[in-house]
């Protein structure tokens, strides 16, 4: 009977890393848009972020920003993290609690960057800080990039702003809301693999 539960709840974690992964690899998955918290002083601080990759054998997930964004200066002052996904088609919510590590100009930064389209690329060129106030409204690209077909020459220097986030898995909470009995289990990442149980929901 133990030996059975432990089984199950092996296959809940597996499903777990694939629906991160997939929620990954499609736009349209309910997994690509989590929200991840960081600590701010007294408050937690949250926000939408896309999921860009997810390594379920290395048990980390990567999302990109702004290295002068308040979110990567909380980083910096305490690298714990937050994620929360919620697919409401398949009734499953998972908390992760993380510890993020910043890759900035280094080869994985620069591949991500390569990898990169050109669309996503042009955020980093805001002349203003991320978050700073601003005289009017504004996506705070130079002016006279706002009217040419970008190309990867005028894009260039975004890649001074250009932080790859990687995140790297401590805790992952699964809940279940089934239509009559919900169901709720906590993974531990261990030395080797996840310590895992069920908790009430
Ligand atoms: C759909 C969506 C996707 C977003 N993706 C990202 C992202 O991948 N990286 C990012 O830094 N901000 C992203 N944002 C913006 C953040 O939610 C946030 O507003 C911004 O980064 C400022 O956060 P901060 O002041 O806590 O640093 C996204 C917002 C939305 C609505």
């Amino acid at each position: 009977m133990q030996e059975q539960t432990e089984f199950y709840l092996d296959q809940i974690l597996k499903d777990c890393w694939q629906r991160l992964a997939d929620g990954a690899q499609s736009p349209k998955h309910l997994f690509h848009f989590p929200v991840i918290s960081t600590l701010n002083k007294d408050f937690p601080e949250s926000r939408v972020v896309v999921l860009r990759a997810v390594n379920p054998k290395e048990h980390t997930l990567i999302f990109y920003s702004d290295v002068r964004s308040p979110k990567i200066r909380q980083i910096k002052e305490s690298p714990n993290v937050s994620w929360v996904f919620y697919d409401a088609k398949s009734r499953i919510q998972i908390r992760i609690k993380a510890k993020a590590v910043l890759h900035f100009k280094d080869e994985i930064s620069l591949e991500a960057w390569e990898n990169s389209r050109l669309e996503s690329k042009k955020v980093y060129l805001s002349q203003q800080v991320p978050s700073s106030k601003v005289d009017e409204p504004t996506d705070g690209l130079p002016q006279d990039l706002k009217m040419v077909n970008l190309t990867e020459e005028n894009l260039k220097s975004g890649y001074e702003n250009f932080v790859v986030v990687k995140t790297e898995v401590l805790e992952l909470d699964w809940l279940f809301l089934a239509h009559h009995e919900h169901r709720r289990a906590r993974f531990m990442k261990e030395l080797e693999g996840f310590n895992m149980e069920w908790i009430q929901p």
